[in-house]
């Protein structure tokens, strides 16, 4: 049922019982305002928080996008989580959880609204052009083993109207949809997606077995992983076609200097 912007909060106790059974449930922060789930996450995390810790918030005063960018967060606008993870993966994997996160909003985004999103890689999501959501994935790590992993999503549910200059780039739920989907459902969906991909990445026998789950999923649902003719934006920005994902999950794009890896990601439609 649709709520209007000024009027959409969380219930903690709903969400920590249809959560049971989860990794999350009973692991639910809530703060009306914080500087950044991701930086409050990572700093619990270094302190001892467990696996399965959520950190929400109605606004960000210092919401962090990925390459320094920061993450506009309004209040009672959009979805600010942060999920603690502390999964027993390679550090080389951790891409690949990382992807996985992108599969999840995708699938929650999927059951509250039923739209299908794309998914850009590494990590947004957009409607046609204009991107609704983020991801900024972080690590604390050995060479050899994750301590932990922060997982910070932002989506644009309520905004009305974005500034002028971000326009063309920015949306949101409500303006693909005209309606006010309540962010109580988004995060439930979205816990219970992230639960089970966490689960598909640690629990399959092999490796390899759940990054390919992974992999083929990502190329069924995302227009950007194949044949898509791309700018990327690195130190030596290039152009080419998209041509899948290596070993790791970084995208390979086909050069006339031939093919190159997007390390850092930046990658704009050509
Ligand atoms: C991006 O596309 O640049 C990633 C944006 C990630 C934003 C989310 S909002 C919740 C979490 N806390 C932050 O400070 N950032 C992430």
């Amino acid at each position: 049922m649709p709520v209007s912007p000024v009027d959409d909060p969380f219930d903690l106790s709903a969400l920590n019982s249809a959560l049971g059974g989860s990794r999350f449930a009973g692991n639910l922060h809530y703060s009306s305002s914080i500087d950044s789930t991701n930086t409050h996450a990572m700093k619990q995390a270094d302190a001892g928080a467990p696996d399965g810790s959520v950190y929400f918030a109605d606004r960000q005063n210092l919401g962090r996008g990925r390459g320094a960018h920061a993450w506009s967060s309004p209040p009672g606008s959009g979805l600010y989580v942060s999920v603690l993870l502390r999964p027993r993966i390679a550090p080389a994997d951790i891409l690949w959880l990382s992807l996985a996160a992108g599969l999840a909003v995708l699938d929650a985004v999927v059951a509250v609204t039923s739209l299908e999103p794309d998914l850009r890689w590494p990590n947004d999501l957009l409607f046609g052009p204009r991107k609704f959501c983020g991801i900024l994935t972080e690590l604390n790590a050995e060479v050899t083993r994750v301590r932990h992993a922060v997982i910070g999503i932002g989506i644009n549910v309520h905004q009305q109207a974005f500034p002028v200059e971000l326009r063309s780039i920015a949306t949101s739920l409500f303006l693909e949809t005209g309606r006010n989907w309540p962010r109580q459902e988004l995060l439930l969906a979205l816990l219970q997606a992230i639960d089970r991909e966490v689960q598909v990445l640690t629990s399959s026998a092999s490796a390899s077995a759940a990054t390919q789950s992974i992999r083929q999923r990502i190329e069924r649902r995302s227009s950007w992983i194949r044949n898509k003719r791309v700018r990327v934006d690195e130190g030596d920005p290039f152009t080419g076609i998209t041509d899948g994902l290596d070993a790791r999950g970084f995208l390979q794009v086909r050069t006339p200097q031939g093919l190159r890896t997007v390390l850092s990601g930046g990658v704009r439609e050509a």
